[in-house]
Order: structure tokens, then C-alpha cells, then sequence
């Protein structure tokens, strides 16, 4: 009896430890193994991760994400949005898993993946609301000078992108911001309620 508890909490603190929960606070740089320094993608701001394993300044990390037929560099955090989790180079050859496959109205095939990539240790937090919260200030500080701020939930995550272009350079939100802030507009946009 003893025995069995004893290996329950060895399980559950080992499966704790190895995968553990994260959030990407800036763009950050993919590469297919621990070793390799050329630079095979790139993870957007706010994503989630899972570590799966930590060798020297890399981390062998999984992210989930939605894959559109035909578009084999980019992968999204819902279907049919784009909202980019990942975007990746037409060289790379990732370990990308397909989890299920679904055909839209359209007919067009929209997979959930899970891709298995390497980063480099660091701009990683548990915190996704403090990763918000400066992304709404930044637009609120920034977006709200020259008209009222508009809602984040006046666009779609899909109109927000080319929205926020448009204006971003009239602000001082400094360039290495910008995809949290549209990331923020996205995630939170008119059509993402419930998401
Ligand atoms: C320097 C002044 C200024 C700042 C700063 C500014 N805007 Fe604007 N914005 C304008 C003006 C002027 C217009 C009217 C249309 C135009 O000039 O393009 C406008 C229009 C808009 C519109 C309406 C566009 C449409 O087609 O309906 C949106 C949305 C918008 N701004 C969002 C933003 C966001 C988001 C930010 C911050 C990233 C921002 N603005 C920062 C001046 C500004």
C-alpha cells in the first residue's frame, strides 16, 4: 500500500516536471534539433508550449496548433483564423504530428497538429495575463491619442492584422511589441469569444 502510494507521487512529480506549461513573451526562433543554430521558424508571442526536455540553452519543447491544407509553412491557433502560433521556413523539416483532420464547408482539410521543435531557453513565462495585460496597455497608452481606442472586439482576428499595420507606425510601440500587441487583438477580437 505504501509502496503503490509512494510510486503514484514519484509519477505525478515526474510527469509534473517533465512537461511543463509555458508562454512565449516574444517572437522566438524554432530550430529542428538541440544542436543545430539555423533558425527553421518562428513562434509568435503569447503561444502555448509544452517543455518536453531541457539540453544545455535549448528545450525541446511541443506546440498544438491548426494546419490548412495547402499551406504547409504556418500553423494557426484556431481553424479557419489566422492567427498565427507558428510560422515556418519552406526548408524545414519538422517532426509535425496530425492529431485529426476535419473538412470545412469549403472542403478544404484543416488538421490539429502537434509540432515537436527546439528554442532556445528564455522569453518564456507561466503568466499569459501579465502577458495581456501589457499588450492592453500598450494599445490603450498608444491607440487611444489621436480617436477613442477602438474596441478590441470592433475587428475579427482576422481584419485586426492589416488594422493595426495600418495605424502602428503613428505610435511609439517599439517593433520587438508589436506581434504581442497583435497577438493581444487577435485572441480577444469579435469572433474569438468562446474560443
Ligand atoms: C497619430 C494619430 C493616430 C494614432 C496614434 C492612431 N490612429 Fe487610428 N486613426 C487615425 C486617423 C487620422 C484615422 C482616420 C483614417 C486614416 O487616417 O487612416 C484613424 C482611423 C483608425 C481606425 C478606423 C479605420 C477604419 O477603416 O475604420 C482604426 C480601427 C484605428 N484608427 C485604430 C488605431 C489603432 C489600433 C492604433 C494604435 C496602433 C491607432 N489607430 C493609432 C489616427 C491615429
Amino acid at each position: 500500500m505504501r509502496k503503490k502510494l509512494f510510486l503514484m507521487v514519484l509519477f505525478f512529480s515526474v510527469s509534473l516536471f517533465a512537461s511543463e506549461t509555458m508562454y512565449t513573451s516574444s517572437v522566438k526562433n524554432l530550430y529542428e534539433n538541440s544542436t543545430s543554430s539555423s533558425v527553421k521558424g518562428r513562434l509568435l508571442p503569447t503561444s502555448k508550449i509544452t517543455i518536453l526536455e531541457r539540453n544545455n540553452d535549448k528545450i525541446k519543447i511541443e506546440v498544438q496548433g491548426y494546419m490548412k491544407e495547402g499551406v504547409p509553412n504556418a500553423i494557426y491557433f484556431v481553424k479557419e483564423k489566422r492567427i498565427l502560433v507558428a510560422g515556418l521556413s519552406k526548408s524545414a523539416n519538422f517532426d509535425i504530428k496530425i492529431l485529426s483532420t476535419k473538412k470545412n464547408l469549403s472542403g478544404v482539410n484543416w488538421s490539429k497538429v502537434t509540432l515537436t521543435a527546439y528554442t532556445k531557453d528564455n522569453n518564456l513565462t507561466k503568466d499569459l495575463d501579465s502577458l495581456y495585460s501589457k499588450a492592453q496597455q500598450l494599445f490603450k497608452n498608444n491607440c487611444a491619442i489621436c480617436h477613442p481606442a477602438h474596441p478590441v472586439g470592433e475587428f475579427t482576428a482576422n481584419q485586426w492584422p492589416s488594422m493595426f499595420k495600418a495605424m502602428v507606425n503613428r505610435t511609439a510601440i517599439p517593433k520587438m511589441d508589436r506581434y504581442l500587441v497583435t497577438q493581444y487583438l487577435q485572441k480577444h477580437a469579435k469572433d474569438m469569444k468562446g474560443e
